[in-house]
């Protein structure tokens, strides 16, 4: 079944998990949309993950659409969102309502992602009157990175709790239709979940959450430039892919591949008679 704004809504109510991973490519979102999960999201996580920044900030409105409509060709069930990236959206209420409407024309994203809060209701209420769908992020926001002397969890004094639950209420009054927690005290993200009717999706905010976020490339141990405390490795692909990789460079060497099997044939005697 086709996962949209509306059926993620839906899912809260009916008190059923959501699920959401990473994907910047055709193959990948393909595999991971046959998986059956909720949403698959163009995170702008790919400047760190497929590009090798070392952060999200140089991340462009094209890599996104490309990436996105990639992503898009893909995945036929899953919700794709795509990230707005740093100053895609800061620099006007103008800007933003044209950028996301450019991750959905050219990059084909069903609802578009951008970080922040009070500060960015406007813009949300903005893009939604467009007719965009669109999922905030609160908590740790990675563009910010700057502004918060790194990657910190956030929320944890009295003033940044009460901050962030006045945050998750004025995304949702907004028209926000999902909202991001990333990097949360799980009790603190279990009282948002349960103060707002828009589905909470966690990623290192604990199992309160209305749903689940991962980096896909986190999840299979294929991104070793470090591990968050909040990731779990369901398979360990990066070795499994090493080892491959490695057993190819030897049979190459060696004269083992290709074989006979994965080799084309001709009449001999045509050769016989070539000079
Ligand atoms: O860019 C991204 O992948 C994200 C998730 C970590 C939520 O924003």
């Amino acid at each position: 079944m086709k996962n949209t704004s509306v059926t993620f809504k839906e899912a809260k109510a009916k008190g059923e998990k959501l699920t959401m991973l990473t994907a910047y490519d055709y193959s990948t979102a393909k595999l991971i949309d046959e998986s059956g999960v909720n949403s698959i999201l163009v995170g702008d996580s790919l400047g760190m993950v497929m590009l090798g920044y070392e952060d999200t900030l140089s991340v462009t409105m094209e890599d996104m659409i490309h990436h996105s409509a990639a992503v898009a060709r893909g995945a036929k069930n899953a919700l794709i969102i795509t990230d707005m990236p740093f100053m895609s959206y800061q620099t006007s209420v103008y800007d933003a309502v044209v950028n996301a409407g450019r991750l959905v024309k050219e990059g084909r994203a069903q609802a578009v992602k951008l970080e922040g809060g009070l500060e960015v209701c406007e813009h949300i209420k903005a893009i939604v009157k467009a007719s965009i769908p669109v999922c905030a992020h609160i908590g740790l926001t990675p563009q910010s990175i700057n502004a918060f002397g790194g990657f910190k969890v956030q929320g944890k004094g009295e003033q940044a709790a009460q901050k962030l639950l006045d945050e998750a209420r004025a995304v949702e009054e907004a028209g926000a239709f999902a909202v991001v927690l990333e990097c949360v005290p799980a009790s603190l993200a279990k009282k948002i979940s349960d103060s707002i009717s828009i589905p909470t999706i966690g990623i290192g905010a604990g199992n309160g959450c209305d749903g689940q976020v991962l980096v896909y490339q986190d999840m299979l141990s294929m991104f070793s430039d470090f591990k968050p405390k909040f990731v779990k490795q369901y398979a360990q692909i990066g070795d499994m892919m090493k080892n491959a990789f490695r057993a190819y460079i030897d049979e190459v060497k060696s004269g083992a591949f290709p074989s006979e099997e994965h080799t084309f044939k001709i009449d001999e005697e045509i050769i016989k008679k070539l000079y």
